[in-house]
């Protein structure tokens, strides 16, 4: 283990000397994270919030275009979770889902609406303007024309910065959680519980790793989906907290789900921005080449509103059978009269308008992109993982809402939730004070690390797991394909692990070490699951 030493800030210079220390810290800005900061710090916790990035609007929150599940016109909480777990193909909790549901709506007003000040698209009568989304039978979203998660990331940030007790510190990387069994130089400590003590912590400006100790820590740190050579994810999305809490010793269940989004922009220089399933909500039909509307044959009865599994596969067996690099999505043929295109989805429309694609006139292209992680670090009804005072919320947390394939619009909906009644356990519950084996924790050493990094053997070697990935661990399975996957991944985390240990640290070596762990985990499970099941598709 490696450490170099940091004095610790300002408010949080902890007792123990050269470490930060804080009640509550949390790892990871997008929802999850924000409204677990807003919650604790109103009740008056002194917080320390985490951003690996420069910019901490920068998560998939930000990113997150089609809306927030909430409720609809006659609309029980009954009906909403029949919903959940239909989709999750018999895998989803029902408890989670009776939680969110039952839960979800008053987080809303009172967090989001209420005290982050989150608008809302409306009606001419100044009702909520609720949309709708696949294997939804209401419609029960919310949202802020097509660029929701951004309005509710920026006001929540906003939100949390007027907090004076959470002090929200960017560029800073966590590399590993602290426990007691791991990092404790008492020899005595094996004897008794581990328990989750903070995070060593990578400064990105001044190359420096801080040891934050705290006395709860809630991993808020995001999805996976840049494990996969094609993604609607940001570059934030390495598998950071599944790879840290393995590492510390925490479950990470239902890794075979990872969920791909049916419709990605097909374009050279796009990446693989998102095209909201709202397109598809609000009229949009999936068409082949021939301009023929192929849903029909796969899910005659929901067709271009059939769960997202059923829609990404249809895609991908469409694109085998006609040899077509892509579908297209044409909503400008096919929108109810009267929808003003561009002013619903205005963001999607500057953006394809940017690549020479005017959707108000032409369809347009795309393919499935991966997109969610329906599983992750096992949590209980409040978060709580299997390591104590170890939270995890957000796309991180497998709370078994999402089973084997999640519901679009929800996820928003359970950073609120999971966000909120973490804390809300860590009121009633959890330690005030460190716990005495924190004074054990050594500073991290890195007089080993002598060697630079070398940007060019990161950037191949995530190369190596995305290709691998999407390959072999993607829409369509294969146990051929997945022992060749664990092989080669097996492989390259030995070679990684072996230039982790002699190179200096930086954020992009960080991350490629938790990649290709959660590239292992997600093929692990996906090996040992035969069975398709909601996003997981074993064809052999
Ligand atoms: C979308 O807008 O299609 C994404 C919504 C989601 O992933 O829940």
């Amino acid at each position: 283990m490696t450490q170099r030493v940091k004095g610790g800030s300002r408010r949080g210079r902890s007792a123990i000397r050269g470490a930060a220390s804080s009640e509550l810290l949390i790892i990871g800005t997008g929802i999850a994270g924000l409204v677990a900061a807003l919650e604790a710090g109103r009740a008056g916790l002194d917080v320390t919030l985490l951003s690996k990035m420069d910019d901490p609007a920068e998560s998939n929150t930000y990113y997150a275009q089609g809306g927030i599940a909430v409720r609809g016109l006659d609309d029980p909480p009954g009906l909403f979770a029949r919903d959940i777990l239909a989709a999750g193909a018999g895998s989803s909790s029902p408890d989670a889902a009776g939680v969110l549901t039952s839960e979800g709506p008053a987080k809303v007003a009172e967090l989001l609406i209420g005290l982050a000040g989150v608008e809302f698209d409306q009606t001419e009568d100044g009702e909520i303007n609720l949309t709708a989304e696949a294997a939804h039978s209401r419609r029960r979203i919310y949202h802020h024309q097509d660029a929701t998660g951004k309005e509710i990331e920026l006001k929540l940030l906003a939100a949390v910065r007027r907090l004076p007790n959470v002090r929200l510190l960017s560029g800073q990387v966590a590399i590993d959680l602290i426990t007691s069994a791991h990092h404790s130089m008492d020899p005595l400590a094996v004897y008794a519980p581990n328990v989750c003590l903070g995070a060593y912590v990578f400064d990105s400006a001044s190359s420096r790793v801080v040891t934050h100790l705290a006395a709860n820590t809630v991993l808020a740190s995001g999805g996976i989906g840049r494990i996969y050579l094609h993604t609607t994810n940001p570059s934030t999305a390495t598998g950071d907290g599944v790879a840290m809490a393995r590492r510390a010793g925490a479950s990470v269940i239902n890794a075979e789900y990872v969920q791909f989004h049916p419709t990605a922009l097909f374009h050279r220089d796009a990446g693989r921005f998102l095209i909201s399933e709202a397109v598809r909500g609000e009229g949009g039909r999936l068409v082949n080449a021939k301009g023929e509307a192929f849903m029909k044959r796969y899910a005659p009865r929901l067709k271009d509103l059939a769960p997202r599994d059923v829609v990404a596969r249809a895609i991908h067996e469409e694109m085998a059978r006609t040899g077509e690099p892509c579908v297209f999505l044409d909503i400008a043929g096919s929108a109810p009269r009267g929808l003003d295109i561009a002013g619903r989805f205005p963001t999607i429309h500057a953006t394809c308008l940017k690549y020479g694609i005017d959707i108000t006139r032409e369809p347009i292209p795309v393919v499935p992109a991966a997109h969610y992680f329906c599983g992750g670090v096992k949590v209980d009804p409040f978060g709580q993982t299997e390591l104590p005072n170890l939270f995890a919320v957000g796309e991180v947390a497998c709370t078994g809402l999402h089973g084997a394939n999640r519901l679009a619009s929800t996820s928003l909906l359970e950073g609120v939730v999971w966000g909120s009644r973490a804390v809300r356990r860590i009121l009633e519950h959890g330690p005030r004070e460190l716990p005495a084996s924190a004074r054990t924790i050594p500073p991290w050493r890195d007089e080993g690390l002598v060697e630079e990094e070398d940007p060019v053997l990161i950037t191949q070697d995530l190369l190596t797991v995305q290709t691998t990935m999407w390959n072999y661990a993607g829409i369509v399975r294969t146990e051929k394909r997945l022992r060749r996957a664990a092989d080669d991944i097996g492989y390259l985390y030995r070679r990684v692990m072996s230039f982790y240990r002699s190179t200096k640290l930086t954020r992009q070596l960080i991350e490629l070490r938790n990649a290709v762990l959660t590239a292992q985990i997600v093929i692990d499970a996906a090996l040992r699951n035969p069975q398709s099941r909601g996003c997981h598709f074993r064809k052999a």
